[in-house]
């Protein structure tokens, strides 16, 4: 090529969720197995059933001329409407603060790409990849994180949040995952105060990403972010890749709180709102039925049953991981993942199904790769599981992300024995 065509900062474009998933399909292949995959947040794949009335309204609508057309780049005003009625507030929020994407993925790169590029978002670690990473290719250096601490269930570090935000002009905002991925962690009210407070004083904007806010487990009740921002400029983002089992749909939104309370914020969504201008609109589909969805009577017993599925396997694996020597786990109260935490990891080998695995094991293990992620190919051609190394959530701690998803009880157990298996000989 006349030209170089990569981007001084393309190094740091990283997604170990799908990236772990190559390795593992070579796997497949050298060896003819079949891998357990514990990578993606994705219920479908894991084999979760579409129950017949959800499908029943899809088929409906795709009789419908109206879902065919383009929307307003906004979004679909009924399904804004029904977002701002059912999940918002209209204390912070009007219909058009409310902005659809193609999935939340896409509405994190358009916040963070939008932003010039010195000023900065306040990561959590561990964090979920795309925040990061966006946040690292659009200032093209390495992303600023405040800890999770599991010492104290996962809460973020507020003291840290602070001094990161008054010792460096250059944050702008504040990003929370809560209900949290990866750690299913619901953080306490009092937490999220001190953080709004935060915001408040060093006059910055908050992002909350709020996609689980329904996936809590019983009797564990989550703060969303209209609730306690007072007059802060802030962002919500919410979807339905993870309440509804569709996350194929690709229909995610942000809700955009006291837009109008601060001059330099309002210019910037107006950016985001031109961005999307420039692609017309999301996909209409599924938000024309995403009301018929949420309202559906059978809704409520489909997300209260997936839940307690969830939070089952949580009990079984708390269980099964207690007993596991070199490990500490925080048991989640939400969400559909597990972080294991693997303490002092060696750098160490498992038998592998074979030589090609051994061969290629030994073509990807470098020197420089983490401990945890040697874990996780050493894991997947062993035991044939996959898992998502935790340092991949940009995490100095090394460990793993699982997820509670598997529909099988018999499978579940099963890959808990083998990560099990694999840890004790990992260590011997
Ligand atoms: C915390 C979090 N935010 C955003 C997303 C992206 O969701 P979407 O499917 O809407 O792109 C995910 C997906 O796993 C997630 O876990």
């Amino acid at each position: 090529m006349r030209q170089n065509l990569l981007r001084a900062e393309s190094s740091l474009l990283r997604y170990p969720i799908r990236e772990v998933v190559e390795i593992g399909k070579r796997f497949e292949k050298l060896a003819n197995f079949n891998m357990i995959w514990e990578n993606i947040g994705d219920p479908v794949a894991a084999g979760e059933v579409i129950p017949d009335w959800m499908k029943e309204i899809l088929r409906k609508e795709v009789a419908n001329t109206a879902g065919y057309g383009y929307t307003d780049s906004r979004g679909d005003i009924e399904a804004r409407r029904y977002v701002l009625e059912n999940f918002s507030s209209q204390k912070v929020c009007t219909i058009n603060d409310i902005l659809f994407f193609n999935g939340l993925g896409e509405a994190i790169n358009k916040i963070l790409n939008n932003l010039p590029k010195e000023a900065r978002v306040l990561v959590p670690s561990p964090t979920y990849p795309s925040h990061a990473t966006a946040e690292a290719m659009h200032a093209g250096c390495h992303f600023i994180s405040y800890s999770l601490d599991p010492e104290n269930n996962w809460e973020p570090d507020v003291e840290e949040i602070e001094n990161h935000v008054r010792y460096n002009e250059q944050i702008v905002a504040i990003l929370v995952i809560n209900p949290n991925n990866p750690t299913g962690s619901v953080y306490q009210r009092e937490t999220l105060e001190k953080i709004v407070a935060i915001a408040k004083k060093y006059d910055c904007f908050l992002i909350f990403d709020e996609i689980y806010h329904h996936m809590t487990f019983p009797g564990v009740k989550t703060t969303l972010l209209y609730e306690i921002i007072g007059d802060v400029p802030g962002i919500s983002m919410k979807g339905i890749s993870k309440d509804i089992p569709w996350p194929g749909s690709r229909c995610g939104w942000i809700e955009v709180y006291n837009a109008e309370k601060d001059k330099a914020f309002y210019d910037y969504i107006r950016i985001i709102l031109l961005a999307k201008m420039l692609e017309v609109c999301s996909t209409a589909l599924p938000q024309k039925i995403l009301p018929a969805i949420y309202e559906h009577e059978k809704y409520p017993a489909m997300l209260a049953a997936r839940i307690e599925k969830y939070k089952q396997r949580a009990d079984e694996a708390e269980a099964f991981f207690k007993e596991v020597s070199h490990v500490r786990m925080n048991k989640p109260q939400g969400v559909f993942y597990l972080v294991v935490e693997l303490q002092d990891l060696p750098h160490a080998r498992l038998e592998s199904m074979n030589k090609d695995i051994r061969l290629e094991l030994d073509r990807l293990e470098q020197k420089t790769l983490a401990a945890d992620f040697q874990f996780a190919y050493e894991l997947m051609g062993a035991e044939g599981v996959c898992v998502v190394p935790l340092t991949g959530f940009g995490s100095q701690l090394t460990g793993f992300r699982m997820t509670l998803l598997q529909e099988d009880d018999a499978v579940f157990s099963e890959t808990l024995q083998r990560i099990g298996r694999a840890i004790h000989d990992y260590y011997d």
